[in-house]
């Protein structure tokens, strides 16, 4: 379904005449594939949960299929209709595709950041039978990486906000 729709969007013919909406969709296409479909199956097969079981294994599956499915789909929505809903084309700006590249590089990153903490993670405590409390301070460090990149998904959370706000409101307009 994800190759689906980024091979229907290529041979779709013409350009849309919002492009920043069709980012955000193709976005949630990959995403949702790669969190959802990926890594979700990654850690279903019972040979492999065994181990994984309420890690951050299940973390960086979890934040990667919410943010690709649902929030890359309510966002491509709004980008969507808010210009047919207003008569503004407004939504379809450089900040708005600045926050779709910052907020999606940086939940890749902290997916990876989840990755690598939550393998250490089932390898130690899991394998080595290390206590949960030790295993989380020999991980710390990864939270480090998570929170840098946290950082950028936050940056871009913020740059779609401040740009439904600054275009979302009817400044100097009569309304009937
Ligand atoms: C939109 C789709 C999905 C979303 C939003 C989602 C989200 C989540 C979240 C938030 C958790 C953690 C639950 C908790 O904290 O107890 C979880 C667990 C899990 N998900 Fe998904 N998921 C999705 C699809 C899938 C798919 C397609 C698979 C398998 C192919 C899958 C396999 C799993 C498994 C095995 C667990 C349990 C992990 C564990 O044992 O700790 N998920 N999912
Ligand atoms: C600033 C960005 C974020 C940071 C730093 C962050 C961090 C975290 C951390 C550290 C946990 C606990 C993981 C554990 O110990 O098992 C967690 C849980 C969770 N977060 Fe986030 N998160 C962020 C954004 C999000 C977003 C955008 C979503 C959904 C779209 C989300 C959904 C969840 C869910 C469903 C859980 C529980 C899942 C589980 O138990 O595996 N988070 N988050």
């Amino acid at each position: 379904m994800a190759i689906y729709a980024l091979s229907m969007a290529k041979k779709g013919g013409r350009y849309p005449d919002n492009r920043t909406a069709l980012l955000w969709t193709l976005g949630c296409a990959i995403l949702s594939f790669v969190g959802a479909g990926f890594l979700g199956f990654a850690h279903t097969l019972p040979q492999v949960n065994m181990y994984t079981h309420g890690t951050l294994v299940t973390a960086m599956h979890g934040h990667m299929a919410f943010w690709g499915a649902y929030a890359c789909l309510v966002l491509a929505i709004v980008t969507y209709a808010l210009p047919n809903l207003t008569g503004r084309k407004l939504q379809d700006t450089g900040m708005n595709s600045f926050a779709f590249w910052t907020s999606n590089i940086g939940m890749v990153a902290m997916t990876l950041a989840f990755a690598i903490a939550g393998i250490a993670q089932v390898y130690m405590e899991r394998r080595l039978g290390m206590d949960f409390l030790a295993v989380q301070k020999e991980i710390e460090v990864h939270f480090l990486g998570l929170i840098l990149a946290a950082t950028l998904f936050t940056v871009g959370i913020i740059a779609f906000i401040w740009n439904f706000i600054r275009f979302g409101l009817p400044v100097g307009e009569v309304r009937r």
